[in-house]
């Protein structure tokens, strides 16, 4: 049956980069019939220029009926004056919202090729790979109050509020713990149980869910502040990581950089499995965003958005073995000594973006 996909080119390298990932889409329909079909709608600045919306909702209508959305990135200084409410980056926290997309996944991984040409110590990084898994949709980020209040004697006062409840604890251990199980079976999970009543309860509902419906899978707890620690000190120990929304959006750029360039990094963001299909909703994006500085020249690393889809392969479409086979080419391609600009370095090849497409492609 047809696997639905909508692309999301949005805005600068957005576009070039998802231009690679279309020459799998085909590639893969006519080599091994995938039954890719695809839509692609405009989001964010490009949006707000035809629509004066970020974010339609007539797309945001195909967005929901799709598998799985592949998003490049939005935003640049065209559209920095627009009012806060259509600002680019609203288009993706829409979909994020309406898609209820509560569970971030952030793989680490180091290329070989790659470990050699890193400042950081190569035994600690070569071979990584971990997966940080963040709370999305919850937390401090959302948690009302919020707000700033004038105590009118010239002091004023900043509230947030980190805000858990049950379910969103077991759903996003729940994610976790399967992830683990199509891993190396570990999971680590981070808080501040000593300092936060959000991280009391996360800890208990964590360890009940790991032992009403995981106990096959290693759990082991650790304060957040020690885990960021140990995750410079030494990341192999972790297999995957989960954690609140403020303690992920750390972590998770943390680990980032333990593995070279934002060219590099994809994510996924799931949604609850639907009650009467199990698919969950899906978003797969690169870390990075739209690059005005280098957007237009041909020279941007498609390999985070290629790898975002290799992500989608994996986790909306079960096609392991296809996501195996492109996360090898990416690899390969490397090993060749092939190289875009940002991660160019003495003695290798550089090429253009559409050059390491159809390097990963031809692979
Ligand atoms: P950025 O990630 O776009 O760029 C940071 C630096 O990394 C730049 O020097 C850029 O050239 C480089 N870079 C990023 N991706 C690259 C790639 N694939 N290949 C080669 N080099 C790459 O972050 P920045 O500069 O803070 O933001 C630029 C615009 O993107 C802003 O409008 C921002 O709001 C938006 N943005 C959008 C995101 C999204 O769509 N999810 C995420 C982050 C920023
Ligand atoms: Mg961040």
């Amino acid at each position: 049956s047809a696997r639905k996909l909508l692309l999301l080119p949005g805005d600068g390298i957005g576009p070039e980069a998802m231009a690679e990932v279309r020459k799998l889409i085909d590639l893969m329909n006519i080599e091994q019939n995938a039954g890719f079909v695809t839509e692609e709608a405009l989001v964010g600045g490009c949006a707000y220029d035809a629509y004066g919306v970020p974010f339609s909702d007539d797309d945001m209508a195909r967005a929901q009926s799709a598998d799985a959305v592949l998003f490049g990135a939005v935003g640049g200084p065209k559209w920095d004056e627009v009012a806060y409410e259509v600002r680019p980056e609203a288009g993706l926290l829409r979909l994020r919202k309406e898609l209820d997309l509560f569970a971030n996944l952030r793989p680490a991984i180091c290329y070989p090729a790659l470990a050699a040409s890193s400042s950081l110590k190569q035994d600690v990084i070569e071979g990584l790979d971990i997966l940080i898994l963040r709370e999305l949709t919850g937390g401090v980020y959302f948690g009302e109050p919020k707000q700033i209040i004038d105590l009118g004697n010239g002091q004023q006062r900043a509230i947030d509020t980190q805000l858990y409840d049950t379910y969103e604890i077991e759903r996003i251990a729940s994610v976790a713990f399967e992830l683990a199980r199509t891993r190396r079976n570990k999971v680590t999970s981070m808080e501040k149980r000593n300092v936060m009543k959000s991280g009391v309860l996360w800890n208990q509902v964590v360890t009940r869910i790991h032992k009403e419906r995981y106990a096959d899978v290693t759990l082991e707890h650790m304060l957040a502040d020690a885990g960021g620690m140990q995750l410079v000190r030494w990341p192999k120990q972790f297999d995957v990581i989960v954690t609140d929304n403020l303690f992920g959006d750390m972590l998770s750029d943390v680990a980032a950089m333990l593995t070279g360039s934002l060219g590099m990094l994809p994510s996924a963001s799931l949604g609850a499995p639907d009650a009467r299909t199990g698919k969950r909703k899906a978003l797969y994006e690169p870390v990075h965003g739209s690059a005005p500085d280098i957007a237009g020249k041909n020279i941007a690393n498609p390999i985070a958005m290629i790898a975002s889809f290799a992500m989608c392969l994996r986790y909306s479409f079960e096609m392991v073995r296809e996501a195996d086979l492109v996360e090898k080419a990416i690899a390969d391609v490397l090993a060749d000594g092939v190289r875009t600009r940002d991660i160019l370095s003495e003695g290798f090849r550089e090429v253009s973006t559409a050059e390491m497409g159809d390097l990963i492609v031809a692979k």
